[in-house]
């Protein structure tokens, strides 16, 4: 966890001028807005961006003098007391910053609470760049009734906008418990629906969504579909470790991705990457509780997959299901290759290594098939901490598709608490092991 900062500055500067930039004109100040809201000024997110900030204060003073035009939801009818529906005047604040010429701002003040209903951001707008400043709060009519049947899978969308940037230390609520206490995962009487992710991109180039938290979402909390060069970073996600389905953020067919310096607690997966992922590094991550970080599930209906290019470094998951995962469901076809999952130190996690070619999230039982995602070129390097099952390395692999260049290099999993040794059990998977590694790979005799 010791990437230096100096790193992590230098990485942000771009954009972090960029913002500046921006949001000259609408005085948005990430340190002050991050301070509205304790939970978004984790001890991570604030010396990063505060660094940041100071190292840019010259660079950026040339730029200081253009316009930024500033749309606040209050000008455009926006009560922001809790109670009444403030979704007309979001989309027409929206609408006028899109087709401003110049950049623009789109502003929730700070302190209030903005109640919204489903809610489409679209692009394209008029200017190169946009930025939608969160200082208060954007939360979710906790009324289940005001989504209809026609979409019930979304909250707020911002669709095919390019130079899109998202910030503000302000926070998104999305209401989430009533949802979880009808989800089928909750209470198996009911019928399993569907329940909105409370921020979508979709379609969106040159995305930034930085310094914000995200909390209790319906179900995802963030979703990146169809996007190419997006950056993610000091996001606070936060549902309880029970809630069903809230993964923290979900990736999917999009390229050139970056996720740094984000704490995320929920009831599933810190993050799941999945089919059409490529070019993606995580770093400085920190999760738990939930799912761990997870490739997959792909080939699910036997469906075709393609993820590649995927840098998985500096993260710390604590009481986590799993670690490091590749899952997916037998019959499906395509590939999920050059991965790499390194410097990670994780604490009470139960499946610490795992790739799982026999996943099955379903009521009934997947039925056994040949054609299986094939597996490759995955390294598991510098893996450390502890597990609270046996299985600290788990590789399944497919028996007509095995998993081919599985590097297993520095790991160290020890049980939780007891004295007994962790073990590991693998099937059809081709490894090699360089530096130390415990357990060793592959030892226990598995059950099958
Ligand atoms: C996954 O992506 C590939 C390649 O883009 C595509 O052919 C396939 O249909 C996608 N699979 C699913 C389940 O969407
Ligand atoms: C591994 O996968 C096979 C199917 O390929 C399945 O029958 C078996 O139960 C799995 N083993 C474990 C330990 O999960």
């Amino acid at each position: 966890m010791a990437a230096p900062k100096l790193q992590r500055v230098l990485f942000m500067a771009p954009f972090l001028a960029a913002l500046l930039f921006v949001s000259a004109a609408a005085s948005s100040s990430i340190s002050s807005a991050a301070a509205d809201d304790p939970a978004a000024a984790s001890a991570i997110t604030t010396t990063t961006i505060r660094g940041a900030r100071r190292s840019l204060a010259a660079a950026s003073s040339s730029s200081q003098g253009q316009g930024v035009a500033s749309f606040s939801l209050d000008r455009y009818g926006a009560r922001g007391d809790g109670k009444h529906d403030d979704t007309q005047a979001l989309a027409k604040a929206w609408s006028a910053a899109c087709a401003s010429s110049q950049p623009a701002a789109v502003l929730v003040p700070g302190g209030k609470r903005y109640l919204l209903k489903l809610v489409t951001l679209p692009g394209p707008c008029k200017s190169s760049s946009v930025t939608f400043t969160v200082k208060g709060t954007l939360v979710a009519s906790p009324n289940r009734a005001d989504w209809s049947d026609a979409d019930r899978r979304h909250w707020i969308v911002f669709r095919g906008v390019d130079g899109l940037t998202v910030n503000g230390g302000g926070s998104i609520d999305g209401s989430g418990e009533t949802w979880w206490e009808n989800s089928c995962k909750t209470n198996k009487a009911l019928p399993c629906k569907e329940a909105p992710t409370a921020l979508s991109f979709h379609y969106c180039t040159g995305l930034r969504v930085q310094d914000l938290s995200i909390v209790n979402s319906q179900q995802i909390h963030m979703s990146v579909e169809d996007c190419t060069n997006v950056q993610l970073t000091g996001l606070s996600i936060t549902a309880p470790g029970t809630s069903p389905n809230t993964d923290g953020i979900h990736i999917t067919r999009s390229q050139d991705v970056q996720v740094t310096n984000c704490k995320i607690k929920t009831g599933d997966d810190c993050l799941s990457i999945e089919n059409g992922t490529h070019n993606l590094h995580v770093s400085q991550v920190v999760c738990g509780p939930g799912h761990g970080i997870s490739i997959g599930s792909l080939g699910d209906d036997n469906s075709r997959a393609e993820v590649s290019g995927i840098t998985v470094d500096t993260v710390q998951l604590s009481g986590t299901t799993n670690g490091a995962r590749i899952k997916t469901y037998q019959g499906g076809s395509g590939y999920a290759r050059d991965i790499t999952f390194q410097n990670m130190v994780m604490s009470g996690v139960q499946n610490p290594i795992i790739i799982d070619q026999d996943y099955c999230d379903r009521a009934t039982r997947c039925e056994a098939q040949a054609s299986a995602v094939q597996v490759s070129n995955v390294v598991f390097k510098n893996i450390r901490g502890t597990t609270t099952t046996k299985d600290a390395i788990r590789l399944n692999c497919s028996k007509t598709v095995p998993c081919s260049g599985i590097a297993l290099q520095d790991i160290d999993l020890k049980m939780q608490g007891g004295n007994d040794a962790a073990g590991s059990t693998c099937q059809n998977a081709k490894w090699t092991k360089s530096g130390t590694v415990v357990p060793q790979p592959c030892s226990s005799k598995s059950k099958n």
